[in-house]
């Protein structure tokens, strides 16, 4: 017996590389219609598990199934034969002890390792005597190891050095993916894939490109994905940022400021005043300050990994408290539309003046005039609104006192306008009196009207009687 096709060399296979090679060979010894094909069941094999060889389209009774391994019929390669007949299931010498043929000849190989990969061919003898060669190729593929990934830098520079990121181990038949912070990637101007999409590049990092990056790993039977890996990008340090901003600082308070600035590996900090090194941390510390400490704080970072120092400047103006100013009025007890003046003392230097009325920064009016460097509030003419509790306050860029209360009383006059206020009242009062009499009156009047009209109204009804005509009402 031959076969009419060429043997199934793995290297032969033209789509080699493709993921499955099932491969359907009829073999017609005397009839041009016995015909089926074979099929693999799962298509993909995954390493331990079992794959069905399945006959498919069969059209005619079989007397008997042959099994090979490989894609010749050698006696030494069949694996097992089966007569349905006589119910005979014969071992081969290609038997390996995980093969079994079921009742339709189907054939089960069960534990499958990689060894098992490649052609197996059947060979069914119909009623008529008739020869039928069905040929399959299957693929066994392993679970994909779990992935890592390798750098070809530990400790990039920004703004240096690039990275290559190897997705590892190398594998046939797989599909590579990478993801940077979970998000999967986008190739732009500094990060570039390989062309099987192993090996991540990143051109010139900077201290963004930190990561974590992932690579997954996918082939037809699984997917795998490493442990985030995550870049070491050496920076820095940057300009050092000095907290709290301010400049001033009241005497006799504690000083306290922080130096930071962005740096890997972290920078090391330092502070100095006049040259003269005052701490070796990010805190500088100086209890109970007086003017004396009025200098320059230099900040001082230094970064190990790349070798670069950086310095900030700060001015530090230490300043005595302000005292509590004294406050003044021209008069206390003001009459409407006169004018008052209140003074506001205070021998501190350097200090700046500001209003308070009734705990509010005080909101000028027309009437209102500041002067002496806003010591002096004058207020031409006074109203009646400007009464109450006036304040004012002194402060330095580094705190503030306020005096202590002094109260304007606003006396109304009686003017031209305040004569409804005096008498409006008094005069309501007499008007809504006479008012209320005149209703009376009227009432009275009206009521007295009424009665007589009544009984004259029944006089007339009896009349009407008399003379037999119904009364109109009731
Ligand atoms: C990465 O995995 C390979 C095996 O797949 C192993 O030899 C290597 O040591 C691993 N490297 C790291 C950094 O884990
Ligand atoms: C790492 O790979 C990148 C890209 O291929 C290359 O530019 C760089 O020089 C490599 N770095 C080292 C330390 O080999
Ligand atoms: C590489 O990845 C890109 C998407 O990032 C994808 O479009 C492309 O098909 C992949 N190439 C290979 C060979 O897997
Ligand atoms: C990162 O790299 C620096 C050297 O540039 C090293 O001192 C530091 O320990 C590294 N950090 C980690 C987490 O590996
Ligand atoms: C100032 O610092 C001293 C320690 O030098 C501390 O005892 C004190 O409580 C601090 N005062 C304030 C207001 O923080
Ligand atoms: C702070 O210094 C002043 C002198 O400058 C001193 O009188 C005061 O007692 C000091 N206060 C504290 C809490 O040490
Ligand atoms: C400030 O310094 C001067 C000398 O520089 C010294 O005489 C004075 O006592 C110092 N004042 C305080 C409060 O330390
Ligand atoms: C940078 O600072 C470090 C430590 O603070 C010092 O040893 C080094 O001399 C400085 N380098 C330069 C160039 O100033």
């Amino acid at each position: 017996m031959e076969l009419t096709s060429a043997p199934l060399h793995k290297g032969q296979v033209p789509w080699r590389g493709l993921l499955l090679a099932a491969l359907l060979l009829t073999y017609c010894n005397s009839s041009a219609t016995a015909q089926a094909r074979l099929a693999a069941v799962p298509p993909n094999v995954v390493v331990g598990a079992s794959v069905i060889l399945e006959i498919h389209d069969l059209e005619t009774k079989i007397m008997a199934y042959y099994w090979y391994r490989g894609p010749h019929l050698h006696d030494d390669k069949e694996i097992v034969r089966f007569i349905p007949s006589r119910l005979v299931n014969m071992r081969g010498p290609a038997h390996t002890g995980r093969e079994k043929v079921y009742q339709d000849g189907f054939m089960l190989l069960e534990n499958v390792n990689k060894n098992d990969a490649g052609t197996y061919t059947a060979r069914l003898l119909t009623m008529n005597y008739d020869t039928l060669v069905l040929s399959l190729q299957f693929q066994v593929y392993a679970p994909l190891p779990k992935p890592n990934i390798t750098s070809n830098n530990s400790n990039p520079m920004e703004g240096e050095d690039s990275v290559a990121l190897m997705c590892e181990p190398e594998t046939q038949n797989t599909v590579y993916l990478w993801r940077i912070n979970g998000q999967s990637l986008s190739e732009g101007d500094r990060l570039k894939l390989s062309i099987d999409n192993r090996t991540l590049t990143l051109l010139t990092v900077v201290r963004t490109d930190t990561g974590p990056y992932e690579c997954e790993t996918r082939n037809l039977v699984s997917t795998s994905r490493s442990e985030p890996f995550t870049l070491n990008i050496t920076y820095g340090p940057d300009v050092p940022i000095i907290s709290p901003s301010d400049t001033h600082f009241q005497s006799r308070t504690n000083l306290s400021l922080s130096c930071h600035a962005a740096s890997n590996p972290p920078a090391q900090y330092s502070w100095s005043v006049n040259g003269e090194l005052q701490a070796s941390s990010q805190e500088l510390f100086i209890p109970n300050i007086t003017t004396n400490n009025s200098r320059s704080s230099t900040c001082l970072v230094h970064n190990s990994a790349t070798g670069l120092n950086r310095t900030t400047v700060k001015n530090i103006i230490v300043l005595e408290p302000v005292n509590v100013p004294s406050i003044e009025a021209s008069k206390t007890v003001v009459k409407e539309l006169e004018s008052v003046s209140l003074t506001c003392s205070s021998n501190d230097p350097g200090i700046s003046f500001r209003w308070l009325f009734k705990g509010e920064h005080l909101v000028l009016t027309d009437r209102m005039k500041l002067s002496d460097n806003n010591r002096i509030l004058t207020i031409d003419p006074v109203k009646l609104e400007d009464s109450g509790e006036y304040k004012c306050e002194v402060s330095n860029p580094a705190n503030f006192k306020d005096s202590d209360a002094i109260v304007l009383d606003i006396i109304p006059i009686y003017g031209k306008r305040n004569f409804w206020h005096s008498w409006g009242p008094i005069i309501g009062i007499v008007a809504q009196c006479l008012l209320g009499l005149a209703a009376l009156i009227i009432l009275v009047v009206f009521l007295l009207k009424t009665i007589r009209g009544r009984n004259l109204g029944k006089k007339e009804n009896i009349n009407q009687m008399k003379d037999g005509r119904k009364p109109a009402g009731k």
